[in-house]
């Protein structure tokens, strides 16, 4: 088992899409076990991208991240990491193949909807950068008919 970090962005929050967005990485059989709202301070913002920060789209990511609420999820599921990756769909929301959460939402590379960690040691850090508390292990009822 693995435990993602997912964040709906403000344009995915502003656009009414959160309710769409928890359906499908719930029905698709992952666990969510953490879910908070909040307006990103910079500090946060800035910790989140800081493997952006030479990059020239980094002002504009983290004015765009700070700019009002997003909702911050952590699921939990075998290899969670690549699937939840395959439910959002590649950066470009253009580019993205409908059936994705950005291919069918987004037409933008920054306005792109949703955000997943990338990798094992990115998840780990992005879960403690946003559930410093940790997160809530519980037991899903319909994980035995999810998996063989
Ligand atoms: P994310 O980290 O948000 O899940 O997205 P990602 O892995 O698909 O893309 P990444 O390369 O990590 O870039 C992080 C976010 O920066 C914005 N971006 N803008 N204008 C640009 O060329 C550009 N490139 C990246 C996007 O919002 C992207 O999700
Ligand atoms: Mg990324």
């Amino acid at each position: 088992m693995q435990t993602t970090f997912v964040m709906v962005k403000p344009d995915g929050v502003q656009r009414g899409l959160v309710g769409e967005i928890i359906g499908r990485f719930e029905q698709k059989g992952l666990r969510l076990v953490g879910l908070r709202q909040l307006t990103p301070s910079l500090e946060l913002a800035e910790a989140h991208y800081e493997v952006h920060n030479e990059r020239p789209f980094y002002p504009g990511l983290i004015r765009f991240i700070t700019s009002g609420p997003v909702v911050a999820m952590a699921w939990t599921g075998v290899d969670a990491i690549s699937v939840a990756r395959n439910i959002i769909g590649p950066t470009d929301g253009r580019k993205a193949a409908l059936g994705t959460i950005r291919g069918d939402y987004a037409m933008d590379i920054g306005h792109n909807i949703i955000h997943g960690s990338d990798a094992e040691e990115t998840a780990e850090f992005e879960l403690g950068l946003w559930f410093p508390d940790g997160v809530e292990d519980w037991t899903r009822l319909d994980e035995t008919w999810v998996y063989e």
